[in-house]
């Protein structure tokens, strides 16, 4: 089957005074339509690279990225975009950060019209009544719940996600967690997103990939075969031990070290 999201032999070098850095190597990755792919790897092996090729941002060296069969060679507004930091705007409100996609992809829609898309996402994340306030008024994870419907406002087909939940404090994240997954069932989206976080990967993730050290390459894919219908609950079911075990012993490997080194050196 092909994928919606097709990363298909991407290598890539960055020039640096040292000479050229090498960063992703052949790296294969396949996302089919309306599934989530969490990607996990250690620091600084390419993974935020990874998420500028997949929107436009960047081209790569060898390989490239196909959306619905089509090489990316641009930004497109069929992607959206949220990372750790939420970037909104502090000299708009929350509703006018939000709408700030439609002005741009759907300049002829009405105000009416965007408002009311608006208002319908910040209802479902829980951000009703504080539509009027700035980004500085609202808690961290308040401007990423804004974040999270800015990105998606216009309906994009793809969601690429860079590590956004990564500054919010544990149960925060575990409540923006279910919000995604929510938001998921109204309307549905491939999405792409990258964490180090292994929990966040299982329980979100209808597939993980793990990417080697650096340059990185697809090292293992793990099948999340945990219900859809999921509460955070079940990452203590046996089932999600075991696959939470899978994902720490890859990341060991990906960072060069075997679970045998690390027993010595315990
Ligand atoms: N524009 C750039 N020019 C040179 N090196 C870069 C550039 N962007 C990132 N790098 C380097 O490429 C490697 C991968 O970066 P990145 O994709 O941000 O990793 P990750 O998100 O996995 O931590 C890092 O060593 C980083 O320092
Ligand atoms: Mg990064």
């Amino acid at each position: 089957m092909t994928g919606l999201i097709e990363i298909e032999g991407v290598t890539h070098a960055y020039p640096t005074a040292a000479g050229p850095l090498p960063v992703l190597e052949n790296l294969q990755i396949s996302v089919p339509e309306n599934e989530f792919a969490a990607v996990v790897g250690p620091s600084g092996c390419g993974k935020s690279t990874l998420t500028r090729l997949v929107a436009g941002l960047l081209l790569p060296d060898e390989g490239g990225v196909r959306l619905h069969g089509e090489w990316v060679r641009s930004p497109r507004s069929t992607v959206g975009m949220a990372f750790q930091n939420p970037v909104l705007l502090e000299w708009r409100t929350i509703l006018d950060n939000v709408i700030l996609p439609l002005e741009i992809v759907a300049p002829r829609m009405g105000r009416r019209e965007r408002v009311d898309r608006a208002m319908q996402l910040l209802e479902m994340v829980g951000l009703k009544g504080f539509e009027a306030k700035r980004p500085s008024e609202l808690s961290g994870g308040m401007r990423q719940r804004a974040s999270l419907c800015r990105a998606i406002v216009h309906k994009p087909e793809v969601l690429i996600l860079d590590e956004p939940f990564g500054a919010l404090d544990a149960f925060t994240r575990e409540d923006l967690w279910q919000t995604l997954r929510n938001l998921r069932q109204e309307e549905p989206f491939t999405t792409l997103l990258i964490t180090h976080d292994l929990r966040e990967s299982v329980f979100l993730g209808d597939q993980v990939f793990v990417l080697s050290g650096r340059p990185a390459h697809t090292q293992y894919v793990l099948d999340v075969d945990l219900p859809d219908d999921r509460d955070i609950e079940i990452l203590y079911d046996t089932r999600s031990v075991e696959m939470l075990a899978i994902l720490r012993e890859q990341i060991r490997i990906a960072q060069g070290r075997s679970t045998a080194e690390q027993a010595v050196n315990a």
